[in-house]
């Protein structure tokens, strides 16, 4: 397969104006809820990333009509919550994590078997977390060794619904088990240790489905009526603004606006860490959209200083660590993160990742088991792994924005798994971003 590679020098100060493209974890789930509804959803705004393309694809093997995407609208035919069909061979769900944990409480409740894959970064990851649950509902579920992937799910049609206390904050496993719970009997409760990105709550209420919420715990009823098919609009990622919230932050000069972006306060741990540091993001025009707030960010370069990180800001940044620990590389002081073990366990060990390649541009980084210590140093230019991982490439492409010599990220293909448009929207900004292929 091609390989390619960013190179980056710095560049001259962020200027313009961007859409980042549509939230990842929105679209999983409007795809999926658009799905289980009655009747014809229109969802626009949504992310065309290959990892909710693993999603669209994975619904059309079990037999949901959908026309799109194309444009960010996608039309879904919905089959109802038992409407379903056995699919035809495995359903390979590539690099998305979200796709199959998601689906994997989604199938539970099928009355059919089905098998998981996906690439090789995804068969590396924690699957009993989510198999656990459903199996204490009832499902027949089975991890490949060392609880990964493949996930082999033989639905008996009969759930139960179970009391559960998450022992990890993860949205994937709570929306796991309450889409699960959709069809099962009786009341399905999910305890949450932190709060986690509340998006499917959000969304099964917004389809008509009533779910109720008491501090950490989420509560839905099975077989409580259908989901109402209609219009769903995806707001801007958050997750993918951030790169672009660091970059502007740390270039000299730059002013950057970005437009339309999610807001949800499960989201927005981000640019609490960023305030704390020093940066300047200004939030206008908020509005909701589809029961989810939205803003326009603007973010005007600011010096940066090092931070302690508190622990409870963790599950509401998870993502955006990558970009955050580039941001401590070019901050004044040291920035201490403990409390994001977690962060071992997507799509590549973010923390040993990072730290090796903040290392390479001459960053001085020691690694915790549950964190890191970035001290901002001069930032000098060199050779980047990625380790496929989409966040790491994109955030070593705004670290290239303040190195003394270029950055050549390698292994930049996963970008177009959550930000298929990330190297034009960063040249837009003024990013001296060359790709190259190999
Ligand atoms: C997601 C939840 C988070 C996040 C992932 C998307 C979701 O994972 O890291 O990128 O859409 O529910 P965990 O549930 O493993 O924390």
């Amino acid at each position: 397969m091609t390989r390619i590679d960013y190179r980056v020098r710095a560049a001259g100060p962020l200027q313009g104006t961007i859409r980042v493209p549509g939230d990842k974890s929105i679209s999983h789930r409007a795809v999926i809820l658009a799905a289980l509804a009655e009747g014809q959803s229109v969802v626009s705004g949504l992310l065309e990333g290959e990892d909710v393309l693993g999603t669209v694809g994975a619904l059309r093997a079990l037999g949901v009509a959908m026309t799109g995407p194309e444009g960010g609208r996608l039309t879904v035919q919905g089959v109802g919550l038992r409407g379903l069909q056995a699919p035809s061979g495995p359903l390979d769900l590539g690099n998305s994590g979200t796709s199959m944990r998601l689906l994997a409480g989604l199938l539970s409740a099928q009355s059919f078997a089905t098998r998981l894959v996906g690439d090789e970064s995804l068969m590396k990851r924690p699957m009993e977390r989510v198999a656990a649950p459903l199996r204490l509902m009832g499902a027949d579920i089975t991890t490949g060794p060392n609880g990964r992937p493949p996930l082999v799910i033989r639905g008996t049609g009969a759930l139960t619904a179970i009391r559960y206390a998450l022992p990890v904050a993860s949205a994937q496993v709570k929306s796991a088990i309450l889409l699960a719970g959709l069809t099962a009997r009786g009341s399905t409760e999910v305890i949450e240790p932190a709060p986690s990105r509340d998006h499917t709550e959000r969304m099964l209420a917004g389809f008509g489905y009533p779910v109720t919420r008491a501090g950490r715990e989420v509560r839905l009823t099975g077989n409580a009526g259908a989901l109402r098919a209609g219009a769903w609009e995806v707001p801007g990622d958050l997750s993918s603004a951030a790169f672009f919230l660091v970059a502007a932050s740390i270039r000299r000069g730059s002013r950057v606006v970005l437009t339309r972006v999610g807001m949800n306060p499960t989201r927005t741990g981000v640019i609490a860490i960023l305030r704390a540091m020093g940066a300047q993001i200004d939030v206008h025009g908020e509005t909701h959209v589809s029961g989810e707030p939205v803003a326009d960010l603007t973010v005007s370069a600011q010096p940066l200083r090092g931070v302690v990180i508190p622990p409870e800001l963790v599950p509401l940044a998870i993502d955006e660590f990558p970009a955050i620990f580039v941001a401590a590389a070019c901050a004044q002081g040291t920035t201490i993160l403990h409390g994001a073990a977690e962060l071992r366990v997507k799509e590549s060990d973010r923390l040993l990742v990072m730290a090796r390649g903040l290392r390479a541009l001459g960053v001085t980084v020691e690694e915790y088991p549950d964190g890191l210590a970035i001290t901002g140093s001069p930032v000098r230019g060199g050779v980047i792994d990625s380790g496929g991982d989409h966040r790491i490439a994109m955030a070593f492409a705004v670290a290239g924005l303040c190195a003394d010599g270029p950055v050549v990220v390698r292994d930049c293909r996963n970008v177009a798994t959550s930000f298929p448009g990330f190297v034009e929207d960063a040249r837009a900004l003024g990013f001296d971003l060359t790709v190259e292929t190999s």
